[in-house]
């Protein structure tokens, strides 16, 4: 593997599942593969679970970590070519990136979508002048469609829980104030369809997802059809996709919220999101307290996810 932002850069699922679990049962098994190896991280957006679980995992490794809020401390970036530069930025991302390089071995970048252009949203733009400009592994933190290091801790943790082959896994939108990209659903959907799980997406109308992740899932528009025999629900917002409404949000209808009525038309469901969650918006505080969520076991696999990844990075490339 030279580079992780998606599902087909893991390979085999089932492989990548089973070296999870070996690497949870024995964290430190390969504390010298990562020896006088130094991990750069690089954040362009916030983060709490993916800064901490992304370091851990380097460490467990025996890697060194470096990371850089691009955005406090660091000279602002410019990302397009052809720019004047007479504003705010500094520094062009075109020299940046081989600098930052120049002093690392593998380099992990969130960047968010932006919201400003679909198509260079959709184009990854950040991420892959990274992955042209770095001459290093590059991993995606977040990136403006996917977040591909949540959604294998996502798989990991379904594998865990699941009390029978092919669960029934419902991907849900739920209301939230502000407009959030679509990465995680995204990918979510991404990682679900590559398994044979029964998978199915429900939000309202207005919220589609873009037709090449949505891939071979089910879409049912009636939230509570699609829970009933749920083994598994998972809750995200997601402002829209479809043009004129791109990265917007058209409504936060609280009738979405998952709630414990919901929960119970399902087959005694898991709840699950990525975190941070907004209670009272996206889930009760009843549900997200309840026995049936796994949303903190779910976010500690997001250590074995990276643990996973930096690992084969290591290995392929050193
Ligand atoms: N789930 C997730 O990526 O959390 P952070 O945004 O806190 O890293």
């Amino acid at each position: 593997m030279r580079h992780f932002t998606c599902v087909n850069d893991i390979g085999n699922l089932k492989k990548a599942v089973q070296e999870a679990f070996e690497i949870k049962k024995d964290p430190f098994k390969y504390d010298m593969l990562g020896k006088n190896k130094t991990l750069l991280m690089l954040f362009f957006n916030n983060s709490l679970r993916t800064r901490l679980s992304t370091q851990k995992a380097a460490m467990n490794l025996g890697m060194s970590v470096m990371v850089l809020d691009v955005n406090q401390g660091a000279w602002k970036l410019e990302t397009q070519r052809g720019v004047v530069m007479d504003g705010d930025k500094s520094e062009h991302l075109l020299e940046a990136i081989p600098v930052m390089a120049s002093y690392c071995d593998i380099i992990g970048v969130r960047s968010f979508a932006q919201f400003e252009s679909k198509a260079d949203d959709y184009n990854e733009i950040i991420l892959h002048q990274f992955m042209q400009h770095s001459g290093k592994p590059v991993f995606s933190m977040e990136a403006a469609t996917r977040h591909p290091l949540q959604s294998f801790a996502d798989l990991i943790t379904i594998e865990e829980y699941k009390k029978t082959d092919r669960p029934k896994v419902v991907l849900t939108w739920a209301p939230h104030p502000k407009a959030l990209p679509q990465a995680v659903p995204n990918s979510f959907a991404e990682w679900m369809n590559a398994t044979d799980y029964d998978f199915v997406i429900t939000h309202p109308e207005g919220y589609e997802l873009a037709p090449e992740f949505v891939g071979k899932a089910k879409v049912e528009y009636d939230q509570r059809k699609a829970f009933e025999s749920a083994d598994f629900i998972y809750a995200k917002n997601w402002s829209a996709y479809n043009d004129p409404n791109y990265g917007k949000v058209i409504h936060a209808d609280r009738a979405w919220t998952v709630d414990s009525q919901k929960m119970a038309l399902t087959n005694n469901a898991y709840f699950m999101h990525c975190l941070p969650v907004r209670r009272n918006m996206i889930v009760t505080d009843e549900v997200i307290e309840s026995p049936q969520s796994i949303v903190i076991p779910e976010a500690a696999n997001r250590e074995i996810s990276a643990q996973v990844v930096i690992k084969r990075l290591l290995q392929d490339n050193y």
